[in-house]
């Protein structure tokens, strides 16, 4: 008897159902080489939800989390819930469920596959051999914050929202980063702005203080704004970029648009006793139900899944050589950007092709 593992999938809006039907074949694929049977439960979340229960996150999805190994998360948000109110908003949803599990800790790796080299906006020199993560705090600061709201202030409506962290959240989210970095080029960006802002001070009072327990690993410090630019000037000076939830939404999507594509890039969201696993993309609403999302993203977060969750490590690495090899074998998602040796595929023909590579790896 092999073990058994308890998988809530979270399909969602737009192309999350598309890409994250590829990515359970493939986690089948994986379960059924290494002996693990996964008992996959498939819930509701954003505006799938808000359609079915009237809210982006019923209690049954959360139930249902909390028991679950792992979850996998496609995609939530479209037009046709754009304009209900906030708290109402399939937003609302990933955010609530973020917070359920305290998932405090969002890793977000930008690497660039060898055969997409030419396929970024940036220069093939510029791109060549990124290897970073993105570590963003996840369950606290602006996102979290309060006070917030809009009140009228002597007839004038003023929005606001607050930014705040506590000591424990930052020493949390900074050992997570400088244990990563441990098994990596044991070097940790911290990203703040800490020139303006009295909680980014904080901020790296407290990873200075974290990173003595570090004495390994080497730690610089970047305003964000400066980060934002060493991102496209030299993003191979970086490993590990710690950060703050707002800072990390931001440059997480400009890192991930290094690889060529968002469409490439997967996360995992991981807690004391939960983890979650989501492609870094949106849902996508405008190419939903067309076949030509691109399932890599979700692969890799399965690849993820197996290394973090389950302790698989090969495994996630069979994966990734299978994606690298359809890549290098001349395969694109519409996403990416191609040339006359390569040839534009489906959904599920990308997912085939990595099956096939797959299979004799495992
Ligand atoms: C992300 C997304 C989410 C975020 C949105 C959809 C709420 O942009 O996961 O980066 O801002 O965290
Ligand atoms: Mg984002």
């Amino acid at each position: 008897m092999g073990n058994s593992k308890k998988i809530v999938v979270l399909p969602g809006d737009g192309i999350g159902p598309e890409v994250i039907s590829e990515a359970v074949k493939i986690l089948k694929l994986v379960g059924e080489k290494k002996n693990i049977f996964f008992e996959l439960t498939e819930c509701r979340i954003g505006g799938n939800a808000i359609d079915e229960t009237g809210s982006p996150l019923p209690d049954e999805t959360v139930a249902a989390c909390r028991q679950a190994d792992a979850v996998l998360l496609g995609a939530i948000g479209g037009p046709k819930w754009e304009n209900l109110p906030h708290h109402q908003k399939p937003e609302q949803g990933l955010l609530g469920i973020r917070k359920a599990l305290g998932l405090y800790a969002n890793v977000r790796p930008a690497k660039i596959y060898p055969a997409l080299v030419d396929a970024s906006t940036l220069r093939p020199e510029v791109v060549q051999g990124i290897d970073l993560i993105v570590m963003r705090e996840l369950t606290g600061g602006i996102y979290f914050g309060q006070p917030k709201g809009v009140r009228e202030e002597n007839g004038v409506r003023v929005g606001y929202n607050t930014m705040v962290y506590s000591e424990p959240e930052i020493e949390r989210i900074a050992r997570t980063a400088f244990d990563f970095a441990m098994k990596r080029r044991k070097l940790v960006t911290s990203v703040d702005k800490a020139n303006v802002l009295d909680g980014s001070q904080l901020w790296r009072e407290v990873v200075l203080k974290v990173a003595e327990e570090y004495p390994k690993v080497e730690l610089n410090h970047l305003y964000v704004d400066n980060c934002a630019m060493q991102l496209v000037r030299n993003p191979k000076q970086f490993d590990v970029i710690l950060t703050g939830n707002l800072f990390g939404d931001i440059l997480s999507d400009e890192a991930a648009m290094l690889t060529g594509s968002i469409g490439m890039l997967p996360s995992a969201s991981l807690g004391a006793s939960a983890a979650m696993y989501e492609p870094v993309h949106g849902s996508a609403p405008d190419i939903a139900g067309k076949g030509i999302a691109n399932p890599i993203a979700t692969i890799a977060s399965v690849a993820m899944m197996f290394r973090y969750s389950f302790d698989l490590p090969d495994a996630a690495k069979a994966i990734e050589t299978a994606i690298e090899m359809v890549l290098k074998n001349g395969y694109r998602s519409a996403d990416l950007i191609g040339d006359e040796t390569t040839q534009t595929v489906s959904t599920s023909e990308m997912s085939d092709r990595i099956t096939a590579e797959l299979d004799p790896l495992l």
